[in-house]
């Protein structure tokens, strides 16, 4: 197999064709400080499968890029790179005095904030770090910085508790042989290990259960071809991907007994928003009476949005969906084209919500405020 190095913004790429790139990916980080802890350092998800290209990321600009071009991408894996990239970014303000170095932290936030408007953990790790800021009114930069610093890592530290534990509570709804139905990718290159919708496949791995995964290939971006498929494969999970259109065929033959997907942000209601198509595969799935269950961390459940409908849908680029991985444009000049990156899967096609508290059943409003409270709980324990 070919080996590239390439460089790019000072950052490296390790490299080669086809499945061994899928299975060298455990090997980088997702998304992690660099050692000098003057960078992001991610894979760019845009490059797989082709190639493992790791970038690092220093101005805001990139930062934001990144993050709306998905080279960095899925719920959690956003939130950690944008309380990395902040802390990065506060690093590089002047000031000497904490009201300047506030607004000036505070400007920076805000713009990586509008980077992406659906996934709530965006927003939810800026503000914590935030409030980090606004805990040491007063204090020195430097000292402010030091705080900030602690913040980024225990949101990246957490997430890969908080993946593991989705994955214990998962794994219950599970027997062995199971086939199991995914759409786009909540795996560990949406999370810093494990994935969210990945994680009871994984531990399932782990324990010799032996699940039969779909994939469904998730257009107009195919994370689901390009990273789901990848990553399930390298890990020796047996993996099949399937077009989206084809996931009413699967379960008609009786081949899956369980959906499992994840999710951008998590209205008071149950409602769920999650990459475009999910809402088709969770209605295909109530019709043939397959559970669908959305697994998500408590970052992603947002109480102050009272139901699907007050979630704001990101629309992304025509090119998505007329020419991107296509060698060719294959639609007509000219041609009206909507691309909504994700779509709200009613509460009612839901049959549980899966957070590292426990699983959440309708009626959602109550079961969602009661894992809401255990979070709240388990944070004034520490
Ligand atoms: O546009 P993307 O690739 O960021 O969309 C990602 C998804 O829809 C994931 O399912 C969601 O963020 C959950 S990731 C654990």
């Amino acid at each position: 197999m070919e080996q590239s190095v390439k460089q790019q913004s000072g950052s490296s790429v390790a490299a080669s064709a086809g499945e061994s790139v899928c299975r060298r990916l455990a090997d980088y980080e997702t998304v992690r400080l660099s050692e000098a802890g003057d960078a992001v350092e991610i894979i760019d998800q845009t490059k797989l499968p082709g190639r493992i290209e790791l970038v690092s990321l220093r101005s805001a600009e990139d930062i934001y890029d990144a993050i709306y071009r998905l080279r960095v991408r899925g719920a959690p894996a956003i939130g950690v790179a944008a309380a990395l990239g902040i802390y990065v970014l506060a690093g590089q303000i002047a000031a000497k005095d904490y009201g300047t170095f506030y607004r000036e932290f505070v400007r920076r936030k805000e713009y990586l904030d509008s980077a992406r408007p659906t996934a709530v953990n965006l927003s939810w790790a800026l503000n914590r770090m935030q409030n980090v800021v606004e805990c040491h009114k007063g204090e020195s930069p430097a000292a402010v910085l030091g705080f900030l610093k602690q913040e980024a890592l225990a949101i990246r530290q957490e997430d890969e508790e908080v993946c593991r534990r989705i994955g214990e509570h998962g794994l219950m709804l599970l027997k062995p042989g199971d086939g199991i139905l995914t759409h786009c990718n909540a795996g560990r290159l949406a999370t810093c290990r494990y994935g969210t919708a990945t994680a009871p496949i994984y531990l399932g791995q782990e324990r010799g259960y032996h699940f039969r995964v779909f994939a469904d290939e998730t257009r107009p971006l195919l994370q689901g071809a390009r990273l789901t498929a990848c990553e399930l494969q390298a890990a020796g999970v047996d993996v099949t991907l399937i077009c989206d259109n084809m996931s009413a065929s699967v379960m008609q033959k009786g081949w899956v007994n369980a959906v499992f997907v994840g999710c951008d942000r998590v209205a008071a209601n149950g409602d769920t928003a999650n990459k475009i198509g999910t809402s088709v595969v969770a209605a295909v799935a109530h019709y043939y009476g397959v559970p669908v269950y959305v697994c998500a961390p408590t970052s992603t459940i947002d109480l102050n949005t009272p139901d699907g409908a007050a979630i704001r849908i990101e629309q992304r680029p025509e090119e998505e969906v007329t020419e991107m991985w296509y060698r060719e444009r294959m639609a007509p000049d000219g041609v009206k084209v909507y691309n909504p990156a994700f779509d709200v899967t009613d509460h009612t096609l839901i049959d549980a919500i899966i957070t590292e508290h426990g699983v959440a059943r309708a009626p959602y409003e109550q079961t969602l405020a009661g894992i809401a409270g255990k979070r709240m709980a388990e944070e004034s324990e520490k």
